[in-house]
């Protein structure tokens, strides 16, 4: 199964504390240590918008060989400015709802698929696109999404050429029963891609959800955040995204090798959490704390 490891990306964006970039190499390293073997790094998104990222440029050239590194592009400025570090992967972001986009990216959903056509068009030999689908069960500004919406645009994305698509509950609002409803559609009306599922975990229902996607997209990967850090800065009461921590206990109490350690990922969380000034608070986590001492 493909874990996304999104917490130096998603986990830090909506930090309002300045993470060193040091730091922040420090815990992609310790993430490494633990056998992530996906990790979105960083965004190369408008620094004016999320400040937090803006080092995006001066990290990625210190990221270590091994594992699987990935960056979100906005737009053709994104784009050439992560090709001019040599990033490979890339994950495009739109939504299944206008409002949305319009706070998020300041554009339509038919402008962010414009854009994406430019940018992808800088596409570097050999490079990897995954497509984001965001507010695929709830948006904050305009309620209740049609799944119906959340395919036309996954498949739109698929059209330009993405490689895997992610739905995103961005606000951590959807329970099992829809996102059953939901995996249900993109087992039968998306477009042959690779399926992921990021959670966010306002209400605890991140885990639930994960068992029931499961159910009808069985190949599909999650994204999951190292301590449950994240959430969207244009999302407000977005919390942060399911905990790797708490995803990797449940996979492998059930059967499903994840080769991370959840000991040494528990203790990478510990050192992110530390330089926020934050408690851990994912059970998984605390759990592995408890244990090693
Ligand atoms: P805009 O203000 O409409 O863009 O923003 P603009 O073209 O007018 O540019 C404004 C300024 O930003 C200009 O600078 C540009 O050069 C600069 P100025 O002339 O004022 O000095 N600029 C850039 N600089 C560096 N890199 C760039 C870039 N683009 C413009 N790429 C834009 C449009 C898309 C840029 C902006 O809205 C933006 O960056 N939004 C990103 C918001 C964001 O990162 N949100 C969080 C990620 S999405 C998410 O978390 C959801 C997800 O996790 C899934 C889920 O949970 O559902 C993925
Ligand atoms: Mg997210």
């Amino acid at each position: 199964m493909r874990i996304v490891e999104v917490g130096p990306r998603d986990g830090l964006q909506n930090e309002s504390v300045p993470i060193p970039t040091q730091v922040k190499l420090e815990f992609i390293n310790a993430l490494v240590k633990a056998g992530i073997r996906e990790i979105e790094a960083t965004s190369f998104v408008s620094p004016k918008w999320v400040p937090q990222l803006a080092d995006a440029a001066e990290l990625w050239p210190m990221l270590p060989p091994a594992p699987m590194f990935s960056a979100l592009v906005p737009n053709v400025r994104g784009m050439q400015r992560a090709v001019e570090v040599g990033v490979k992967r890339f994950a495009i972001f739109t939504a299944a709802s206008d409002a949305f986009t319009q706070k998020n990216i300041n554009m339509t959903i038919a402008e962010s698929l414009d854009a994406f056509r430019d940018l992808l068009a800088l596409r570097p030999a050999g490079s990897w696109v995954r497509g984001y689908v965001s507010t695929a069960f709830e948006c904050p500004y305009a309620g209740k999404v049609d799944p119906a919406k959340v395919i036309e645009v996954a498949n739109a994305l698929v059209e330009l050429g993405c490689d895997e698509i992610s739905f995103g509950d961005t606000i951590g609002v959807a329970g099992p029963s829809e996102v059953r409803q939901l995996a249900k559609r993109v087992a039968t009306d998306l477009n042959p891609t690779e399926v992921f599922w990021h959670f966010h975990d306002t209400n605890g229902t991140a885990l639930a959800n994960v068992f029931a996607a499961l159910e009808a997209t069985p190949n599909a990967g999650f994204d999951a955040s190292a301590a449950g850090l994240g959430g969207c800065p244009y999302a407000p009461g977005a919390a942060g995204n399911l905990a790797t921590e708490d995803l990797v206990y449940a996979l492998e109490r059930e059967g499903v090798a994840t080769g991370i350690d959840l000991a040494q990922l528990s203790v990478a969380s510990a050192s992110i959490l530390n330089a926020l000034g934050r408690a851990p608070s994912s059970k998984a986590q605390l759990a592995a704390l408890a244990a090693a001492r």
